[in-house]
């Protein structure tokens, strides 16, 4: 009878946030540009990891379906305002099961969404684990760069199914350089770097001052491999000396859509 009474209510709450999701989603009339916020800078990028508690895989299948449809709808009423990319970590990450990463101009949008995350049912089973923030900024050395190697890094990188995340912090003695040695090094990174530049798509954030780290450097590749010989290529040039830390957390994952991520923790 009790548990009865539970799965009403929960349903009856699940209908209430549905409903409170459709009445404001109408008032969006500006879809956010995906392509933009992924591209210019001055775009606030969040990266929020969460562990879903083992009490939620006990549930009946039910309520988890319900619980996974109410954090779709979430997604889906955010849609329009932020760019919202979600990501399975389960089974190659033992920091977090899931990774989500969010893109707007406002960093307060970004965390609505996060709390809009946790208000539902199955945000009561998720335990944050790890959020970084990042800001899109301008190339700092590539002006500097020779002419063949700004054309080589306008060649398009290829994405695929697996994404790494691994956040940086430089050492006080990067930052106390001049300018021109590091441009020098950060030359030097890139030379190493470039064979890897075709199989491996990366997108850089500022997080000095937003989280712990100085840098989230976020990758996506459909060959893990080729991720590894790069890390092992850029370990051995003198930027990588002022690594302070280096991941802790590296997270990695495969790219999901919501449907697919959705289907994936619901079986
Ligand atoms: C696909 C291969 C890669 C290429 C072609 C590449 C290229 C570059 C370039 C051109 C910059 C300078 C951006 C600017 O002008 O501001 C840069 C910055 C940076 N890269 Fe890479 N990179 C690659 C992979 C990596 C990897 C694997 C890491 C570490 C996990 C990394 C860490 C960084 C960091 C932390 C910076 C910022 C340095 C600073 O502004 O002080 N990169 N990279």
């Amino acid at each position: 009878m009790m548990i009865r009474i539970t799965r009403i209510a929960t349903t009856i709450a699940m209908l209430l946030i549905v409903i409170g999701i459709c009445l404001t989603g109408a008032q969006d009339t500006s879809a956010a540009d995906r392509d933009k916020l992924l591209s210019e800078p001055g775009v606030y990028g969040t990266f929020a990891t969460f562990r879903i508690d083992d009490e939620w895989r006990r549930l009946d299948r039910q309520t988890r379906q319900a619980h996974l449809t109410a954090l779709r709808n979430v997604v889906e009423h955010h849609k329009d305002t932020l760019a919202i990319d979600t990501y399975l970590l389960q089974g190659l990450s033992d920091y977090a099961d899931i990774l989500v990463r969010v893109h707007s101009t406002e960093l307060r949008a970004n965390q609505q969404f996060l709390l809009d995350v946790i208000a539902t049912p199955f945000g009561a089973y998720l335990t944050s684990a790890t959020i970084l923030n990042g800001l899109t900024k301008k190339a700092n050395y590539v002006p500097g760069f020779p002419d063949q190697m700004k054309a080589d890094l306008k060649v398009p990188s290829e994405s695929g199914l697996y994404v790494a995340v691994i956040p940086i912090r430089k050492d006080a003695g990067w930052w106390a350089l001049p300018q021109d040695q590091r441009l020098a090094m950060m030359q030097e990174h890139t030379e190493a770097a470039l064979p890897y530049h075709k199989t491996v798509k990366r997108k850089l954030y500022h997080s000095t001052g937003l989280d712990d780290f100085d840098f989230i450097t976020y990758f996506e590749t459909a060959k893990p491999d080729d991720l590894h010989s790069l890390i092992l290529a850029l370990s051995k040039v003198k930027e990588a000396r002022h690594n302070k830390r280096f991941g802790h957390p590296t997270l990695l994952g495969t790219i999901k859509t919501i449907d697919q991520l959705v289907e994936a923790l619901g079986r």
